[in-house]
């Protein structure tokens, strides 16, 4: 059914590019600009976009490169470069407050149910120096059937507000404030699955407050989180077994204060509460995470080639590319075409 529908979006895309471009042209036109995926410029472009989406993405975990899908350059007017690129990016397992460097960080397996993020990011070089202009993202899970026709017993992603895990997350925290001091609370849940028949498995968040365990036992209301240097994060790891026997599971670890990191998540008036954008689903979509647009105002008359309405039409067309062709044939007389998409860095989802 998949492989019908792609074939016929295909045929659907040639017709149109037929009938918009006619016959298409031998090799790239350079008023593409297009470039090699895998190329150094590709690469270095890339991790500075992937910085910048990790840097906005109040909520959830970091996102790692997992290909370059195209790659632009267009030289800028008076100076400079603009650098297009389109990304594939993997959901790993280091929430957006752990402090560790992405390098550090493991992409999440297929069989974790991996979610994965798109996204489109408009780049300025000048002086040899890039920095982030426009970045558009998106994120969605692996389907659910794609995991289980690789792994029928895997847990699978369930929606972040179902009440099963709400219950789970209060079990959990109760289970870790048994044994520590401090009390906790919740900034935030970060991922939830269901393993069948009868277990829950939890991420979430979680902040210093200004109570001991203690203290919250008496009056949990009067106890706020701490902030500016005070700010203090963790992040707990658990699982809900309820049947044949309640058997509750959790491990929390709690991140050195970061007084330097000014962390958006810091920004946001939500600790403690489910942020409204994720009732009803299974993960925070990366969409949340930027305002900056592609036909950014401030960019729309800077003198270099319009590109916005290619990306929103290659959009559509992505999932059904196929693999980079080989060189033409009689290729001699005709520039090699860009080899892209790039290579696979962990998986194909
Ligand atoms: C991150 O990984 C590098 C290389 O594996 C290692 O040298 C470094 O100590 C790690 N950093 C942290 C904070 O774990
Ligand atoms: C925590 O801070 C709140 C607000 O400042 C205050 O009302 C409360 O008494 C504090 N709790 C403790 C245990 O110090
Ligand atoms: C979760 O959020 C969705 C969307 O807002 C809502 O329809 C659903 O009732 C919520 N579920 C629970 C258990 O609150």
């Amino acid at each position: 059914m998949k492989a019908l529908v792609a074939l016929i979006l295909l045929v659907q895309i040639a017709i149109y590019q037929a009938n918009a471009h006619g016959p298409k042209p031998v090799g790239p036109s350079p008023s593409l600009g297009l470039r090699d995926c895998d190329s150094p410029e590709g690469e270095e472009a890339a991790a500075v976009a992937v910085d910048y989406i990790n840097a906005h993405h109040k909520h959830g975990y970091k996102y790692a490169l997992n290909r370059i899908e195209e790659l632009r350059v267009f030289t800028r007017r008076p100076v400079g470069e603009v650098v297009i690129l389109e990304l594939d990016l993997l959901e790993t397992r280091c929430h957006v407050l752990n402090p560790l460097p992405l390098e550090n960080c493991t992409v999440r397996e297929l069989t974790e149910h991996a979610v994965e993020g798109d996204c489109d990011v408009k780049l300025i070089k000048q002086d040899g120096k890039l920095s982030v202009t426009a970045a558009r993202c998106h994120s969605s899970p692996d389907s659910a059937e794609d995991i289980i026709k690789i792994c029928p017993d895997c847990p699978l992603l369930i929606p972040l507000n179902d009440t099963q895990v709400v219950k789970a997350i209060e079990l959990l925290l109760d289970q870790y404030h048994s044994t520590n001091d401090n009390y906790f609370m919740l900034v935030e849940i970060a991922r939830a699955q269901m393993q069948a028949p009868n277990t829950i498995i939890v991420e979430f968040a979680i902040s210093a407050t200004n109570c001991s365990s203690k203290d919250a036992s008496e009056n949990v209301e009067a106890c706020q989180a701490l902030s500016g240097d005070q700010a203090q994060f963790g992040f707990c790891v658990g699982s809900v077994m309820y049947v044949p026997k309640e058997e509750i599971h959790v491990e929390c670890e709690v991140y050195a204060p970061q007084p330097e990191v000014v962390h958006p998540v810091l920004a946001d008036d939500n600790v403690g509460l489910l942020s409204a954008v994720v009732q009803g689903f299974s993960h925070h979509n990366l969409r949340h995470s930027h305002s900056s647009h592609f036909n950014d105002a401030s960019e729309s008359n800077s003198a270099e080639v319009p590109v916005a309405p290619t990306l929103s039409a290659k959009l559509v067309v992505k999932r059904t590319v196929s693999e980079p062709k080989a060189e033409h044939p009689g290729g001699v007389l005709h520039p090699r075409p860009p080899q892209c998409p790039g290579r696979i860095h962990h998986f194909r989802i």
